[in-house]
């Protein structure tokens, strides 16, 4: 049997088998927390699975929460707010499940990410300058996508400056290589979400962040990115 679509193969099959034992269930929960709107229920419900540590349900309500415009740090937060209940190993497999989903703005040290969150501590040993094209690549569109070390990144340019951020919008993963670019504020192309090149803030929703990445452009037009 395929799985159905947001709910486990088990539930599924559940409610195929044994309709009547989990329809009143369900229903509860279909009830419940509706006067709350879906970014704090979501929110809620990433307490409930780190206390309970279900990784898949984890990973299902990080998704949903971040799709309703929460950002990283109210992720953090919530699973933070499981910590008097479920104890410093289940945050901690928590947070360990939601680097493995490998989202924009979730980073494990060391393994590059935004490099204004590092500002102000002293370079790490793993830091390491990679080439991601050249200022000709990114030719009259001014735009390149490039996968490196396992990310996507975007490279404009924009007033004549080079900017690499994170490829992928932290709404729904929109290809912000694609989106419109005025000044140095790209739109994703998916929600038209807003994003400033320089500081990785959202114009929409200053809570959520795209990552930047420090930048050097060569003499013969090299453009390096630091990870
Ligand atoms: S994916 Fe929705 S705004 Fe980018």
């Amino acid at each position: 049997m395929g799985k159905a679509k947001g709910k486990s193969r088990g539930l599924a099959y559940l409610q195929q088998v044994r309709p009547q034992a989990v329809s009143h269930l369900l229903r509860f929960f279909r009830e419940s927390g509706q006067h709350l709107e879906p970014r704090t229920r979501f929110l809620i419900s990433i307490v409930t699975k780190v206390i309970n540590l279900s990784p898949r349900g984890l990973q299902q309500y990080v998704r949903r929460a971040l799709a309703e415009g929460a950002s990283p740090d109210e992720i953090i937060d919530a699973v933070l707010c499981a910590y008097p209940c479920a104890g410093l190993t289940k945050v901690v497999d928590a947070l360990d499940v939601i680097l493995d989903m490998k989202l924009p703005g979730f980073e494990a040290p060391g393994e590059g990410g935004d490099s204004t969150a590092a500002e102000g501590q002293a370079a790490s040993a793993e830091d390491e300058w990679v080439e991601v094209g050249t200022r000709e690549e990114l030719g009259e569109a001014e735009r390149l996508e490039v996968n490196v070390a396992d990310r996507s990144l975007a490279v404009f340019e924009a007033d004549g400056e080079v900017f690499v951020i994170d490829g992928l919008c932290p709404h729904r993963s929109g290809p912000l290589v694609r989106g419109q670019l005025q000044g140095k504020t790209v739109t994703c192309p998916l929600h038209q979400w807003q994003f400033d090149l320089e500081s990785g803030v959202c114009q929409d929703n200053p809570g959520v962040r795209v990552g930047t990445y420090e930048v050097r452009v060569e003499d013969d037009g090299r453009i390096l990115v630091k990870l």
